[in-house]
């Protein structure tokens, strides 16, 4: 991957977020000992600086000058990210913000003067979506060749490392890769609905619908999908979901199902399958097993939905 491209891509996920409160610099006299409410400090020569809310160098006599707010960088994985405090910093300089910037072990974070702290924000959003559009417009979406299934299982190993439904690491290989292993060998399986999300020639989102059924009717049935992690919510998942829906009414398919956040699949439509009159595979699933009707749907249908052979034996 190069430089460039690092930068275009982590700038569009920077998700900046502002601390409460205000926070000043401070030199630590020396020999006090040190206050827990110190967020950060720097050894020097000549003594200790150190930055630490408004409020509490006040209640210790302490004298500061620069009054900051703190906007911290969610952005992981700072190592990877050569030059994006250099963006970020000449963004905010062009916006003629006086801004330090301080890395911590996971996030990069940002003083600026209280007065600009809105200001900064919005500068910062506006560099994030610019990239953001940028990235959308670049995203290819296609079909997926054999050749593509080692990315595809790597990019499924890195999204779902994070377990959607506990929020927890998940301990050795997600079960999502060895489902979709066997997806890719299933008779269920609809080459024209596994479809992969390429940017600049790498693999970085992928979704998978397989044949599903109610009674002999068949419908698709959508997952697992996934994003590589320092690309989600820039729009990839969305645009692999829209890509998904328009192949399926192109081809006269009559509904998708799928199990997951109601808050987020509803933005495209679907409704939870009881309102539908179709009951999920499991009843605890209950309305986070959700349907998207299509053009064709035939209304009037009613029973328990099944998934392909793998995805039933989850
Ligand atoms: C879920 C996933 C595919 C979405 O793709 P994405 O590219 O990150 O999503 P998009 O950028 O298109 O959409 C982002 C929006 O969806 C919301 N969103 C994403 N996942 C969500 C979830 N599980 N619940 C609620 N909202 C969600 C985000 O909050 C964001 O909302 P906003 O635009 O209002 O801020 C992706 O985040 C991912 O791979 N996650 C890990 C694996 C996973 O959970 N897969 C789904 C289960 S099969």
């Amino acid at each position: 991957m190069t430089g460039e491209k690092d930068i275009r891509t982590l700038l569009a996920t920077i998700h900046p977020v502002r601390r409460e409160g205000e926070y000043v610099y401070v030199l630590w006299p020396y020999g006090k000992p040190l206050a827990p409410a110190i967020e950060a400090a720097v050894r020097e020569a000549e003594g200790l600086t150190a930055v630490l809310p408004r409020a509490e160098a006040d209640a210790m006599g302490l004298h500061y000058d620069f009054v900051g707010a703190w906007i911290t960088l969610e952005v992981h994985s700072t190592s990877e990210a050569l030059g994006l405090t250099a963006a970020v910093s000449a963004a905010l300089t062009d916006a003629q913000i006086n801004c330090n910037v301080l890395a911590g072990f996971h996030h990069d974070h940002l003083l600026v003067p209280v007065a600009d702290a809105d200001r900064a924000l919005e500068v910062l959003h506006e560099l994030a979506g610019d990239t953001s559009q940028r990235t959308a417009a670049k995203l290819l979406l296609r079909t997926e060749t054999p050749e593509d299934r080692d990315a595809i299982l790597a990019l499924t190993a890195a999204a779902f490392s994070v377990s959607p439904l506990t929020g927890l690491p998940v301990d050795g290989e997600p079960a999502e890769v060895g489902l979709l292993r066997q997806l890719f060998d299933c008779e269920e399986y609809l080459p024209a609905f596994s479809i992969v999300a390429e940017l600049d020639g790498e693999i970085v989102g992928y979704a998978i619908s397989t044949r599903g059924w109610v009674g002999e009717l068949g419908l698709l049935g959508l997952g697992p999908i996934g994003v590589v992690p320092r690309l989600q919510r820039h729009g990839i998942g969305s645009a692999l979901i829209h890509e998904t829906v328009m192949r399926a009414n192109a081809a006269g398919e009559r509904g998708i199902a799928l199990l997951g956040s109601p808050e987020y699949y509803s933005r495209f439509g679907f409704v939870s399958s009881t309102s539908l009159g179709i009951q999920p595979p499991k009843p605890e699933w209950g309305d986070d097993f959700q349907l998207l009707p299509l053009a064709v749907w035939p209304g009037g249908i009613h029973g328990t939905f099944r998934y392909a052979g793998p995805l039933a034996a989850m």
